[in-house]
């Protein structure tokens, strides 16, 4: 009987040696002490059959290896579960010291960079900032600013008209209107902002672009501040040995109108590529305010004069970065844009 219990002892030694996965455990634990068919209760059930001088010594050593059996295999479930876990430890290890996927960072648009600093310079020179809606409406964008109806700036072909009444507005001059109706002089404003006429889009011209417009109504303003301050601006902006030029010109809204240049930073004021050869590059429509304008708003002309201006921010752009083509600004194509700054 002893040498059975020996047997089953080696046996199952060797057997459980061969133990990789925790269900081998459990059909072993079946064979050796299963209810029905495990050896060991088949060798306990016999212990009644012996004679009772046996039975004592005998069932003591059936129980011990019961015990024996029980616990090793409570081991080697411990240890397999332990072997499983550092594998899957092992194998969703992460290094996280490896250097990160680098996050792919926008950029400021160049229009944004440049309106940035034209901004500056004026806030910098004692104007303040305004902002009028996109699409406007007769009124503001043509009426006010003596466009009457039949001018030839109010065509179909000119503006995208969304009723008879609405446009997109086709200039930065509206916002003139719309500060002088809410704020009484003096008064000193820039406003940038994006205009649209119906352009055919080619490399000076796209049917949506941006301008800078300026206005300032105090009394005894005259022609000479606007110089003075158009050539201030022009220093700051371009540096101290650019000049400029004023051309007499008409726009509806302002008396006397003019069109101001700069001396081509690119070569000088000598003539290039650049400035077309003629030394000078057009920066933007300018004059006194009207005396209609400032009577539609309830400004007295007689106690109030006022200038304006409305640059052109796509041109300055190309002429800043060196693009042939001002389209470039609004394909919102990335190879183009991440090359300026963050
Ligand atoms: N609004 C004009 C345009 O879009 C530009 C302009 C000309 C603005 C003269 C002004 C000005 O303020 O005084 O062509």
């Amino acid at each position: 009987m002893i040498a059975r219990l020996e047997s089953l002892k080696k046996q199952f030694f060797q057997e459980i040696a061969q133990v990789r996965e925790p269900g081998e455990l459990s059909s072993l634990r079946d064979r050796y002490l299963g209810r029905k068919s495990g050896a060991i209760t088949a060798l306990i059930r016999e212990l009644g059959t012996l004679p009772a001088a046996e039975r004592r010594e005998f069932g003591q050593g059936a129980n011990e290896l019961k015990q024996l059996i029980e616990s090793r295999l409570d081991e080697a479930r411990e240890q397999l579960e332990r072997q499983t876990e550092s594998a899957r430890l092992a194998a969703e290890r992460l290094d996280v010291t490896l250097p990160g996927i680098p996050a792919r960072m926008g950029h400021r648009h160049p229009i944004t960079l440049l309106l940035d600093r034209l901004q500056t310079i004026f806030v910098s020179m004692g104007y303040s900032l305004e902002d009028g809606p996109e699409i406007e409406t007769n009124f503001f964008n043509f009426d006010a600013l003596n466009i009457p109806e039949g001018h030839p700036a109010r065509d179909q072909q000119d503006t995208f008209y969304i009723s008879i009444e609405l446009a997109l507005r086709t200039q930065t001059s509206t916002v003139q209107i719309r500060t002088m109706q809410r704020r009484k002089p003096p008064l000193r404003i820039i406003a940038p902002g994006k205009v649209f006429r119906r352009d055919t889009p080619d490399p000076t011209h796209n049917p949506m672009f941006f301008q800078l417009e300026g206005l300032a109504v105090d009394r005894h303003l005259a022609m000479s501040h606007l110089k003075g301050t158009i050539q201030t601006f022009v220093n700051r902006m371009f540096g101290p040995k650019v000049v400029t030029r004023f051309r007499p010109s008409y726009f509806p809204f302002v008396e006397p109108g003019g069109e101001v240049d700069f001396s081509c930073i690119s070569c000088d004021g000598q003539g290039c590529r650049v400035c077309k050869g003629s030394g000078w590059i057009e920066l933007g429509g300018c004059g006194m305010v009207h005396p209609h304008v400032l009577e539609v708003v309830g400004i007295d002309p007689n106690q109030f004069s006022g200038f304006a201006f409305g640059l052109g921010v796509d041109r300055m752009a190309a002429l800043m970065y060196g693009l042939d083509d001002i389209r470039l600004l609004y394909e919102n194509d990335l190879r183009f844009l991440s090359q300026f700054p963050l």
